[in-house]
């Protein structure tokens, strides 16, 4: 469908089919997502079924605007307020505490709600259309690479879902920053595409959850375990070029026929026959934006593994040193 426009007999379609209860992937600037009604209790729980996802693993509510997203809330911190106005709509989830109408099950459970307003055309009109919050995670299998097309969750969820709405790739390429606002402080729960230098002219403080709390990320946010973003292909970051070069060697000699991932083309490259090499760019938006697209094309290709030369540390591109540590867990 037109992304800008979205057609109206479309949206109609969608719309009947979230208030009958079903299921509708549509895209959002940052990944695809399998939307449901998140005051259809039935169709939430058909949303985790789709994703084989545990029921504890929250999920977003997509609403319209900040009004709709403080009625789904017990509490609306100020700093809710200056954080959506500063980003929605915009790829920034906010959690905070759950109003007593909203069904449990959206939040995995908890006492807690996630909501964030989506800068799509597409996903602003079926939730307009409905008149009420969409329920929404990444559509992928659970524990999956998140879809950037709709090829990718035609492939992941096909049978499962109603309806996918195309409307072409997603600009931004990874997932929404999941703050914490219940607290003085922001947390920082999922790293996301919002940059964080933003996030603090808005808030100052930000708390990160620290990398290594291993289980302890786990009860913060429930839907990040350490293995998740994850190819079919086994994904190992190297170092340098010269590292992945020696990586890709090895796997060729064994049989094996790897992909390689890096920022820019190497000027002069030998790689072993068969070896698919994609630059994603040399900045940290162009690299989201192909990265989970390039995650899928080398599983579709057939490598068996992925070598990845490291992305750089710089505070700009640790969203995406999150997802790749993850996926290579
Ligand atoms: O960009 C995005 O956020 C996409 C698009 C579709 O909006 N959605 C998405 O949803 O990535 P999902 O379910 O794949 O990831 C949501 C993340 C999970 O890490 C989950 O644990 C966290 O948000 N989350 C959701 N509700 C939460 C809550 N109430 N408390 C803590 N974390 C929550
Ligand atoms: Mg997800």
């Amino acid at each position: 469908m037109d992304p800008v426009r979205p057609q109206p007999a479309v949206v109609a379609e969608a719309v009947r089919i979230l208030r009958a209860g079903g299921l509708v992937a549509f895209p959002t600037e940052t990944v695809y997502g399998l939307g449901a009604s998140a005051l259809d209790e039935g169709a939430v729980r058909r949303v985790f079924a789709a994703k084989g996802r545990p029921l504890g693993h929250p999920l977003i509510a997509h609403v319209e605007g900040e009004e709709p997203a403080r009625s789904l809330a017990r509490a609306w911190p100020e700093m809710a307020s200056r954080l959506a106005r500063a980003f929605w709509p915009g790829p920034l989830t906010l959690v905070v505490d759950r109003a007593m109408h909203v069904p449990d099950v959206v939040s995995g459970g908890g006492e807690s709600i996630a909501v964030r307003v989506p800068a799509h055309p597409v996903a602003l009109a079926i939730i307009e259309g409905l008149g009420g919050p969409v329920a929404a995670p990444s559509a992928n299998r659970h524990q999956q690479v998140s879809p950037t097309l709709a090829a990718h969750v035609i492939a992941q969820l096909g049978e499962h879902v109603d309806l996918v709405l195309d409307a072409g790739p997603c600009a931004t390429g990874i997932e929404s920053s999941v703050i914490d606002v219940r607290g003085k402080t922001a947390r920082v729960l999922r790293l996301g595409a919002a940059p964080l230098r933003e996030l603090r002219e808005i808030v100052g403080d930000l708390e990160m959850l620290d990398e290594n709390a291993g289980e302890g990320v786990g009860r913060a946010s429930p839907g990040m375990g350490a293995r998740h973003y994850a190819p079919q292909a086994r994904l190992r970051i190297v170092d340098t070029l010269a590292d992945a070069r020696s990586a890709v060697q090895d796997l060729s000699a064994a049989g094996r026929r790897a992909g390689v991932i890096v920022r820019e083309e190497p000027s002069a490259h030998a790689w072993p026959e068969g070896t698919v090499v994609r630059a994603l760019g040399s900045t940290p938006e162009d690299y989201a934006r192909l990265l989970y697209a390039t995650l899928h094309d080398l599983d579709d290709a057939g490598v068996r593994a992925i070598v990845v030369v490291r992305v750089p540390r710089d505070e700009t591109w640790s969203a995406i040193a999150d997802r790749l540590r993850r996926a290579g867990h």
